[in-house]
């Protein structure tokens, strides 16, 4: 009797150990303003800003300030912080946004790659925290 108690009390905290806080911590390092500075403004940088920060705006849409994001382009609001699913930004780099208004993003690339779109969709659910003065020059 005793051992299947202290079986059960092991096990139970191994679950913990393994589980519950790993998560925990992903979902806080996606809240940190440095999550967006370090793992997703390099994305947008190399695959976005070309067509949606400094001079261009296509389809509207500025990617440069947290604002801009949420304020959107022709089609509204790109991101909805904590709703990937309602995200705008997230559905075209899933490419499951409408084929062609607004068309897959980036637009003749390949699609990013799983993990790149893994860490924006992590980083909207968290809320979109990005730093006041993330926009770079
Ligand atoms: C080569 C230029 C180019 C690149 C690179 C590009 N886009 Fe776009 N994007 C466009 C154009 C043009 C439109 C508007 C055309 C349309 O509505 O289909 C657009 C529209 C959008 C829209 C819809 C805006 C609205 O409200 O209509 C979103 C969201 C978007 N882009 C996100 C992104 C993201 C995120 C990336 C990087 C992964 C990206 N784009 C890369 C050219 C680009």
């Amino acid at each position: 009797m005793r051992v299947v108690v202290a079986g059960v009390v092991i096990a139970g905290s191994v679950l913990m150990a393994m589980g519950l806080p790993s998560v925990g911590a992903q979902e806080d390092a996606a809240t940190k303003p440095e999550f967006y500075t370090t793992k997703v403004q390099p994305i947008l940088e190399t695959n976005c800003y070309k067509c949606h920060a400094g001079m261009f705006h296509r389809g509207g849409l500025n990617l440069k300030t947290r604002d801009a994001m949420l304020q959107g382009g022709h089609h509204g609001a790109a991101v909805v912080p904590g709703d990937a699913g309602k995200s705008l930004l997230v559905k075209v780099i899933r490419h499951e946004g409408p084929a062609n208004d607004p068309m897959d993003m980036p637009p003749h690339k390949p699609k990013l790659s799983d993990a790149d779109i893994a860490t924006v969709e992590q980083w909207v659910k968290a809320g979109a925290v990005m730093p006041a003065d993330a926009a770079k020059p």
